[in-house]
C-alpha cells in the first residue's frame, strides 16, 4: 500500500508551510540566526507536540516561527517540503502561508515571499513539482489587521494564487472577513477558508455563502448538517480534509473514527492532505497510508482520493487533464 500510494500522482492542498518546520532545522536556523527558541532541545520541543486542541498547537507553532528571519529560511523550508513532497507523489502543491506571523515580527513580506517563491520556481524545474501560494490571514486578529496586509501584497499579486483564513476559528468566524474576500475577489485571486474544522457548520456555511470560497479547508464539521453536506456534494465543493492534524488535535479521538470515508462516500468532494507535517506525524503520503489502514480505504478509493485532489486544484483545465491522465495510466496499470 505504501509504495503504491506514494507513486500515485496527487496534489496537496492543505499545507502551511510554517508546519514543515522540522525541529532539526527550528534548531538549525536558530543557530544561524542567532535567536533562543524557547525550548533547549530539539527531544524537548517534540515533547511540546502534546496537543490537546487547536490552540495548544497554534501556541507551539507560533512560538517556533520565530527562528523564521532571512530570504534564505524560507527558501530552505520551503524547498525541504518540495522535496518530501515529491518522494510522496505530489504533482502539484497549493502552499499556505501566514505573513502577519512574520511582518509582526519585523520581517518584511517582500523576504517572506522571495524566499518562499524562489524555492518554488527551483521546485518545479528540479523536482517536477509545479506550486501555487496562497496567502492566509489570521483570524485572531483584527479584520483590519487582515485588510493592511492585504494591501502590502497587492503589488505582489502576480505571485499569489489566492487567499485563505486560519488560526484559531471558534469566536473567529468567516462573517468578520467579508470585506478583504471581496477585494480578493475583485483581484481575481482564489479564495478558500478553513471553516469546520472546530468551529460550527454554520461557519462552513458562512464560509461559501458570505466568502464564496471555492473549497472549504478541513471542513470536518459539516457533517453535522445534513443539507449542508448535500449541498458540498451537489455543488462539488472540495473538502481538504488533514486526518492526522484531526487526530492529533482530538477533533477525532481515533483514525477510526474519522468521518472522511462517510462524508465520500455522501458524494462530497474529499481529499487527503497533511496541514503541518512537522508537527502531527506524517505527510501528505503517511495521511493516506494511515488513513487507509484506520478506515479501510480501498486501492479504488485512494485513486479517487488522489483524483479528486487533482481536480480540486487551481490549476488550468489543460494542466488539471494532463495530470488525470498520469493517474489514470498510473492507477491503470495497477489494475488486476
Ligand atoms: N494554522 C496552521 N494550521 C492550522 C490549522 N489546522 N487550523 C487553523 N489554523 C492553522
Ligand atoms: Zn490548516
Amino acid at each position: 500500500m505504501d509504495e503504491f500510494v506514494r507513486g500515485l500522482p496527487k496534489a496537496e492542498l492543505h499545507l502551511h508551510i510554517e508546519g514543515t518546520l522540522e525541529p532539526e532545522m527550528a534548531f538549525a536556523l536558530a543557530e544561524r540566526n542567532d535567536v533562543t527558541l524557547p525550548y533547549r532541545s530539539v527531544e524537548e520541543l517534540r515533547a511540546a507536540y502534546d496537543f490537546t486542541d487547536l490552540q495548544s498547537f497554534l501556541d507551539v507553532y507560533y512560538a517556533t516561527a520565530v527562528v523564521l528571519q532571512t530570504e534564505a529560511d524560507f527558501y530552505d523550508l520551503t524547498f525541504a517540503y518540495l522535496q518530501r513532497a515529491a518522494a510522496d507523489g505530489v504533482r502539484r502543491a497549493e502552499i499556505f502561508f501566514d505573513p502577519q506571523t512574520h511582518t509582526a515580527r519585523g520581517v518584511p513580506f517582500e523576504v517572506v515571499l522571495t524566499g518562499i517563491t524562489e524555492a518554488m520556481a527551483d521546485g518545479r524545474e528540479r523536482l517536477g513539482v509545479s506550486s501555487g501560494l496562497i496567502l492566509c490571514f489570521l483570524r485572531h486578529l483584527p479584520p483590519e489587521e487582515a485588510m493592511a496586509t492585504f494591501e502590502e501584497a497587492l503589488p505582489y499579486r502576480d505571485r499569489l494564487l489566492g487567499v485563505g483564513l486560519d488560526s484559531s476559528e471558534v469566536g473567529n468566524p468567516p462573517e468578520l472577513f467579508v470585506d478583504v474576500y471581496d477585494r480578493a475577489r475583485a483581484e481575481g485571486l482564489h479564495l478558500v477558508a478553513h471553516a469546520g474544522e472546530e468551529g460550527p457548520a454554520d461557519y462552513v456555511r458562512q464560509a461559501l455563502d458570505l466568502l464564496g470560497v471555492e473549497r472549504i479547508d478541513h471542513g470536518v464539521r459539516a457533517e453535522d448538517d445534513p443539507p449542508l453536506v448535500s449541498r458540498l456534494a451537489r455543488e462539488g465543493i472540495p473538502l481538504t480534509m488533514c486526518p492526522l492534524s484531526n487526530l492529533r488535535l482530538r477533533v477525532f479521538d481515533r483514525l477510526e473514527d474519522h468521518n472522511l470515508a462517510r462524508l465520500m462516500e455522501a458524494g462530497v468532494k474529499v481529499t487527503i492532505n497533511s496541514d503541518d507535517p512537522a508537527f502531527f506525524g506524517g505527510y501528505v503520503g503517511t495521511n493516506y497510508v494511515e488513513t487507509a489502514a484506520a478506515l479501510g480505504l480501498t486501492r479504488a478509493d485512494l485513486t479517487r482520493l488522489a483524483r479528486n485532489s487533482l481536480e480540486a486544484t487551481f490549476l488550468p483545465a489543460d494542466e488539471k487533464e494532463a495530470l488525470v491522465a498520469e493517474l489514470d495510466a498510473y492507477a491503470g496499470a495497477d489494475a488486476p
